[in-house]
């Protein structure tokens, strides 16, 4: 059995959308993959109760209790690896990682964030969008460099802004195909339709199908 060990900040509808695929789809044996633990930084985090329903091991490691980033890190790096994972999942997980724990985890470690990459990294993504007047916003699953929402892209989905957008409206279109998304990059890197060579990402030809997605 392969190991996935998610990291949250807050609300966890990414790993909601993540566990109930796993559940419906049977991955412990259609993938032989579980969610082995979830993992947040912030105590009071929604997604925690998301994955004791589910009944996911979780623990809270907050980053108040380190001086700097490096301890933090490496402290984390730790509780993840007692679970020995095939993959790492960022899944709205609100910190800077160090370029030490992005290398120890090369290859294993994917982040969801709510824009077409490498437009709109950061925050307020939706907001950037509607100023930058784009057409076509969405939503993007990459392997993790050091950089801040930067990395080989897996997979994208797209969505039309209208003319009546706001904030609010646009990012609930997004955050539907990120809980499509995710769950699909996630099964493809762990039945190995899709991995990582050379910072560069390498897919089998029948999964090139399902790398775009339109909203
Ligand atoms: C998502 O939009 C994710 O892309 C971003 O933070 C948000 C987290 O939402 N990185 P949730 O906690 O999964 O509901």
């Amino acid at each position: 059995m392969k190991n996935l060990v998610v990291l949250i900040s807050g609300r966890g509808s990414n790993l909601q959308a993540l566990l109930a695929t796993a559940r419906a789809e049977d991955w412990e044996r259609t993938i032989e993959l579980r969610v082995a633990a979830v993992i947040s930084n912030r105590a009071d985090a929604a997604g925690l109760q998301i994955a004791r329903e589910f009944g996911v091991a979780v623990q809270v490691l907050s980053h108040l209790d380190f001086s700097d980033r490096e301890g933090f890190d490496i402290a984390l790096a730790r509780a993840i690896d007692v679970h020995r994972p095939e993959l790492v999942v960022l899944a709205g997980f609100m910190r800077v990682l160090t370029r030490t724990f992005v290398e120890h985890f090369a290859g294993r470690l994917l982040n969801v964030h709510p824009s077409l990459l490498p437009a709109f990294p950061g925050l307020a993504t939706h907001r950037q969008a509607l100023a930058a007047g784009v057409r076509v916003h969405g939503a993007t699953v990459h392997f993790v460099s050091s950089d801040v929402d930067a990395g080989p892209i897996v997979a994208q989905g797209a969505v039309g802004v209208r003319p009546d957008d706001n904030e609010e409206s646009l990012a609930q279109r997004v955050l539907a195909l990120e809980h499509q998304l995710l769950p699909r990059c996630v099964a493809l890197v762990a039945r190995g339709d899709i991995w990582l060579e050379r910072d560069q990402v390498r897919a089998r030809a029948t999964a090139a199908s399902q790398l775009a997605l339109l909203g």
